[in-house]
């Protein structure tokens, strides 16, 4: 049976998961960050050894100010909230997408959680912070021009973010939407693709099991017969 080692989630359905219980939507961002922790713990325990988790798309600048400047405190504040938990679980962070246009304490967060965590040898999650498929190639394929290396599948591939992060094998969308926004369009060429209804807050532990066992029912051909 193949295992899962590398699960990436489009972590939709905050704001959703606030209105309906008449809250303001920021509301929903925070529960959605505690549901991210839950769930890093249920694939760590699960062993699981990749996680990358949607955060924020090179898109989502187009909310209201209030809520991308809650957004930003939110990801400014994970070292002070969740550095302890995250360190309990031996869990290893790197960023992924564009540091261009971050504010400087999201930046300070982000160098911070990578610098404070690069020894621990658990599982490794990439929070895409200002993330962007097409922006990710770009800027891939400028990095490899300016080095000289040029254009090759290999050189993209080389200079794309955390270029030894393997490709995710499922790719999940809890929230009920069926479409990638734009998530990791280079290396999804062969995940499997899940979509499943439960807004991202409501997310459980529990779940990580039904998760593992939707990836393994798949048959995976990568062109081959
Ligand atoms: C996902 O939840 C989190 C971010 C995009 C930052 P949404 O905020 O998109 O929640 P819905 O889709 O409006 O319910
Ligand atoms: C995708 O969710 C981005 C993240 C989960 C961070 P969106 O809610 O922004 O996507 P669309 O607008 O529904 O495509
Ligand atoms: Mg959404």
């Amino acid at each position: 049976m193949h295992s899962l080692d590398h699960l990436a989630i489009i972590m939709d359905g905050n704001g959703r998961w606030a209105e309906e219980r008449g809250l303001p939507r920021h509301e929903g961002h925070k529960a959605g960050a505690l549901a991210a922790l839950r769930m890093v713990e249920a694939a760590s325990a699960r062993g699981i050894r990749y996680m990358t988790l949607y955060c924020f798309s090179t898109e989502n600048w187009k909310r209201p100010r209030k809520e991308v400047g809650f957004l930003m405190g939110l990801f400014s504040d994970i070292p002070a909230h969740y550095l302890d938990a995250i360190d309990r679980i031996g869990c290893r962070i790197l960023h992924l997408g564009s540091r261009e246009g971050l504010p400087q304490p999201v930046l300070r967060s982000i160098d911070s959680l990578v610098a404070r965590t690069a020894r621990n040898s658990g599982i490794t999650v990439q929070a895409a912070i200002n993330y962007g498929g097409v922006d990710e190639i770009v800027r891939a394929a400028r990095k490899a021009v300016a080095d000289g290396s040029g254009i090759t599948e290999e050189t993209l591939r080389m200079h794309l973010d955390n270029p030894e992060v393997p490709p995710p094998d499922f790719i999940i969308r809890p929230g009920g939407e069926k479409r990638l926004s734009g998530f990791m369009l280079y290396l999804s060429s062969y995940a499997e693709i899940g979509f499943y209804d439960t807004l991202w807050p409501d997310w459980n532990p529990e779940m990580m099991d039904t998760v593992i066992a939707d990836y393994q029912a798949r048959n995976r051909r990568f062109g081959g017969l």
